[in-house]
């Protein structure tokens, strides 16, 4: 069980303002360099079919230069696979990915896609990639996990960080169950997405999560307080937390 908390910053918004105008600002890479001198423990971006953020070569230059370990959030598909092979990330999770979508909106199906999942899950793993699914946080999806040998999953927080009042608190209590039962299998858990300075306490003081990863609030909050302050207060978060 993991004491210190990991934050991966999940970088791809920065690549979302800037190809908005097309040039080159705000470069990623810039944000790479502030989260590795705010104390970030990794870099997370998402590769999209579309490009919508982060393009080929972001990861060309993301993989020749950052120190910190990245994370590549990919589909499950043989383009993003032959990418993820080529590459060697430290780690890739593998979430689902619907082309109309804003955001990766809920959990992969491990459960239903293990035939699917399993040749890329052990061709990912055989190439020394630590492979994480982005799951929702139900028993059925971490049993998938453990027949398909994943090290790690990642805990959609999604609809925890969009409900209030009882309905968060049963959304909370599923995401420990979940943490609970993929440790107790020795998988390592994960969580992320719609996570906030507000909301992400109780997330990060559940013990066995060992990794979190926030990407949207920490750039949108850049905006008025600067990336290094926002991780900084969120790693503060985390950490007071986890006590
Ligand atoms: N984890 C995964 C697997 C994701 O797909 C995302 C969104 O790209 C995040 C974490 C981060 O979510 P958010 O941008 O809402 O913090």
């Amino acid at each position: 069980m993991s004491t210190h908390l990991r934050l991966g910053v999940n970088i791809d918004h920065v690549a979302t303002i800037r190809n908005a105008r097309g040039g080159d600002h705000p470069d990623p890479w810039r944000a790479v360099q502030v989260v590795e001198a705010a104390g970030g423990d990794g870099i997370t971006v998402h590769l999209r079919e579309d490009r919508r953020h982060i393009r080929d070569n972001d990861l060309d230059v993301l993989m020749a230069n950052a120190t910190l370990p990245i994370n590549l959030e990919m589909a499950a598909t043989e383009e993003m696979l032959a990418i993820a092979l080529r590459h060697k990330p430290h780690a890739a999770c593998i979430v689902p990915e619907k082309r109309e979508e804003r955001t990766t909106e809920g959990g992969l199906d491990a459960a239903g896609l293990h035939n699917q999942l399993a040749p890329i899950v052990t061709r990912l793993t055989d190439a020394g990639i630590r492979v994480s699914l982005f799951i929702e946080p139900d028993a059925r999806q971490i049993d998938a996990a453990i027949q398909l040998r994943a090290p790690v999953v990642e805990l959609h927080t999604g609809r925890y960080a969009h409900c209030e009042g009882e309905e968060r608190a049963t959304e909370l209590r599923r995401i420990a169950d979940a943490a609970a039962l993929a440790a107790r299998n020795g998988i390592e858990a994960h969580a992320g997405h719609g996570l906030t300075f507000d909301n992400v306490g109780p997330i990060a003081a559940i013990p066995q999560i060992a990794e979190l990863n926030i990407g949207h609030f920490l750039i949108g909050e850049a905006i008025f307080i600067g990336l290094d302050a926002s991780i900084r207060e969120m790693r503060a978060r985390m950490d007071a937390a986890r006590g």
